[in-house]
């Protein structure tokens, strides 16, 4: 039988975080046993933000080890840069070209960005769901694994192939849908400062390749709140988001003990949080050994990506034919 196909990325713009290796890409190491994942590096969406020829290498080469430290298998996953897959960018042009000024204004993550850089509004932000519909559809994707913060651009890039199809009368995309394990609700990891969730430009977050030492002083300056003073109450949301990170690294007894402690006002956020660290670095530390390991090996690395290449636009070109087809580009001579 075929396998369903996925699509995911992630853009180069530092270090991998516990939101993000939570939100997706234990994701993507669970499903490359079942389905035909193709994971990428999203070097072109990175360049929004205009980093340097330095930075953008160096970026991609974390993200691809990172991918290769957390588990990502290149034998049963597709793994590859967006780069270099120029099928990709043809396909954003022609996809641009049926979507509309209003409705990519109206997203909120452009909202968000114009607000945060007033002074960068480019047209790549514009249209930064574009090309995620361009990475997802080219593949012809029906499950797409991201965190909660991704829910509006893949409802985007479902009516982007919704549209195509409908405009040509052809069902030449599928719909791609998010992905969690078990039909759960997508995740929204924390952030250690009391609101909102954990973010590269945020300044919030625990990175995979963080130190110990490093950890422990960011889960012990955690913001808090002054204790509770009544039996069973109800958590602030600085002290919720412990919670939900405890959760996610730690046993359910642990989180069991610690929530009685509170409900009994006898919770010492101290003793919280010298558990919290200790679970996140037992995770952490084997995956940042691998990274430290897979950095020094160029030769690795570039095998990898250049398999991936090859396995991504054997894919992207079978669909971008079609499409040009559907579109009715003829050849003339
Ligand atoms: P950041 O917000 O740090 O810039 P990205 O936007 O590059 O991270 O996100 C890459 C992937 O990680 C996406 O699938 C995104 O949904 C997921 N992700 C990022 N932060 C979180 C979070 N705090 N909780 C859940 N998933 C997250
Ligand atoms: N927008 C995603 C992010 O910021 C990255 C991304 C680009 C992506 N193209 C994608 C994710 C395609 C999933 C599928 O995290």
């Amino acid at each position: 039988m075929n396998k369903q196909i996925v699509v995911s990325g992630i853009r180069p713009t530092g270090f991998l975080h516990l939101g993000n290796y939570f939100g997706a890409v234990r994701n993507f190491v669970r499903m490359q046993e079942d389905f035909n994942c193709y994971f990428f590096i999203a070097d072109i969406h990175s360049l929004t933000t205009h980093p340097t020829p330095r930075d953008l290498q160096s970026g991609v080469k974390q993200v691809l080890a990172e991918y290769l430290a957390c588990g990502i298998d290149p034998e049963k996953a597709t793994i590859f840069i967006q780069s270099d897959v120029p099928e990709v960018s043809e396909l954003y042009t022609l996809l641009n070209m049926n979507a509309y000024l209003g409705e990519l204004e109206r997203t909120t993550s452009f909202k968000d960005k114009a607000r945060q850089n007033p002074d960068n509004v480019n047209a790549g932000l514009l249209t930064y769901p574009v090309l995620m519909a361009a990475d997802i559809i080219i593949h012809k994707a029906k499950y797409v694994p991201v965190g909660k913060d991704q829910e509006q651009n893949l409802e985007m890039a479902r009516k982007f192939a919704k549209r195509f199809n409908h405009m040509y009368g052809k069902k030449v995309f599928p719909k791609p849908k998010p992905f969690t394990f078990d039909g759960g609700d997508m995740i929204k990891v924390p952030g250690l400062d009391g609101s909102g969730k954990m973010g590269k430009s945020e300044g919030n977050a625990i990175n995979l390749f963080e130190d110990p030492k490093s950890i422990r002083q960011k889960v012990m300056r955690a913001v808090t709140d002054s204790g509770p003073t009544e039996m069973n109450q109800k958590k602030s949301e600085a002290v919720e988001n412990l919670f939900t990170l405890l959760k996610i690294v730690s046993t359910p007894d642990s989180v069991a003990h610690f929530d009685a402690l509170y409900n009994k006002c006898e919770i010492r956020y101290g003793d919280l949080k010298k558990h919290l660290a200790e679970e996140i670095i037992a995770y952490t530390s084997p995956i940042r050994d691998r990274i430290i390991e897979i950095l020094e090996d160029d030769l690795y690395l570039a095998k990898v990506a250049k398999l991936g290449a090859e396995k991504a636009r054997e894919s992207a070109s079978k669909t971008l034919q079609e499409v040009k087809e559907v579109i009715g580009f003829r050849k003339l001579f």
